[in-house]
């Protein structure tokens, strides 16, 4: 079974250890309700090997199995941070299943890197390449916020870390506090854990960027900002829905509705592409895209009501944002911060299908 530690000192003496013993640690952060967009969804090859099944994937694209195979070690939090939820969001309801999330985790093995993936060759295996988790901690609201912690923002006592411009565009214009509650609640795991790697997923990017902007900015050095990576987001393969616990709220026939966030997005990205051949480039015709994508989910609104589907979609937002600055981009933008055309946007959205609110984003250019 995966040691368990409930408190901070806990973890620190086993941390001291791995210190001690010169043994990285891999930090994949959650809060639980873990699916195969926190552990990994991917090529999967077995192998049956010594009577042992094994799972043989492309660790360059998943969460908790890159995080395996890039270190000696690797930690998973559970932590439903109340900082990082509004009064009126979910806090209550959001899944919690750490029965199961325990049980999924113990079954988690990767082979260890050091086997050569290039080659087509079936890689010799023996036991001690196998790694799995070896620490999950989860600790509990008075162990995170010693002084307590209040939802309303006007209520809080306590230290924070504020996030300035970077965290009240896009997700958090639509959520303002969400990256403060989340920029604090990462510090805090951060200094418990003393990650040598911590993994974040693109399915939240701006969330991750953030992150790497704050690692930089309070001088942290577990991780270090390019310690700090951004593993692909982990999708439905039948219809491209990004997973996310959330999903868990769906209704079958919002299930069905979901992938259109999707759908809007990858219009829109077709149409940034589109415009390559233009003068100005592809940064000339962003509005026009999101229109594009804007169009798309009236037109499966649309089609859900003459369908006579029971589920009610609205469109929160679709943008195209700076992924330096996260600043909205329009028409007059032919360069991004980094002052070059194929400078990286985010083009991003976020949905409600009846009262469940999704995020999706692809990202453009070079990243
Ligand atoms: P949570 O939503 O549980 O997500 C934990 C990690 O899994 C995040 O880095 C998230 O981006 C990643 N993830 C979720 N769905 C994914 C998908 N479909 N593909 C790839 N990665 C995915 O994000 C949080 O928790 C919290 O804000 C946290 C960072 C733990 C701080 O409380």
């Amino acid at each position: 079974d995966i040691p368990i530690f409930t408190t901070v000192a806990s973890y620190r003496e086993w941390r001291r250890k791995a210190f001690i013993e010169n043994r990285s640690v891999g930090f994949v952060p959650t809060m639980g309700a873990l699916h195969e967009g926190h552990l990994g969804l991917g090529v999967y090859i077995y192998f049956i090997h010594l009577n042992h099944l094994l799972i043989y994937i492309d660790p360059s694209s998943l969460i908790l199995r890159r995080s395996l195979s890039e270190n000696d070690l690797t930690v998973l939090s559970i932590f439903v941070n109340p900082a990082q939820f509004a009064p009126h969001e979910d806090l209550e309801t959001y899944p919690r299943t750490l029965e199961r999330d325990l049980k999924v985790l113990a079954e988690q093995q990767v082979v260890a890197s050091n086997s050569d993936m290039s080659s087509n060759s079936i890689p010799t295996l023996d036991s001690n390449q196998v790694k799995r988790p070896s620490a999950v901690f989860l600790p509990s609201v008075r162990e995170m916020y010693p002084g307590g912690i209040e939802q309303e923002i006007v209520k809080q006592r306590g230290t924070f870390v504020e996030v300035t411009a970077y965290g009240e565009q896009m997700e958090g214009k639509s959520r303002p506090g969400f990256f403060r509650g989340v920029a604090t609640v990462v510090t805090k795991l951060f200094n418990v854990i003393q990650p040598t790697n911590a993994y974040f997923g693109q399915k939240d990017i701006q969330q991750a960027l953030l992150l790497r902007h704050m690692v930089t900015d309070l001088l942290l050095s577990h991780p270090s900002p390019d310690h700090l990576h951004i593993v692909p987001t982990a999708r439905d393969p039948s219809d491209n829905l990004a997973l996310s616990s959330r999903n868990a709220y769906l209704s079958p026939a919002g299930r069905k509705v979901a992938p259109t966030l999707y759908a809007a997005l990858k219009a829109a990205e077709e149409c940034w592409l589109a415009g390559e051949g233009d003068e100005g480039g592809k940064n000339k015709n962003k509005k026009e895209c999101v229109e594009i994508a804007r169009a798309l989910v009236e037109r499966r609104i649309e089609e859900a009501r003459d369908h006579g589907l029971d589920v009610e979609i609205t469109l929160d937002y679709i943008e195209m944002n700076d992924a330096g600055t996260f600043e909205i981009l329009d028409d007059s933008d032919t360069r991004s911060s980094r002052g070059n055309e194929a400078a990286p946007v985010i083009l991003s959205g976020a949905m409600w299908v009846d009262r469940t609110r999704l995020i999706d984003n692809l990202l453009l250019g070079d990243f």
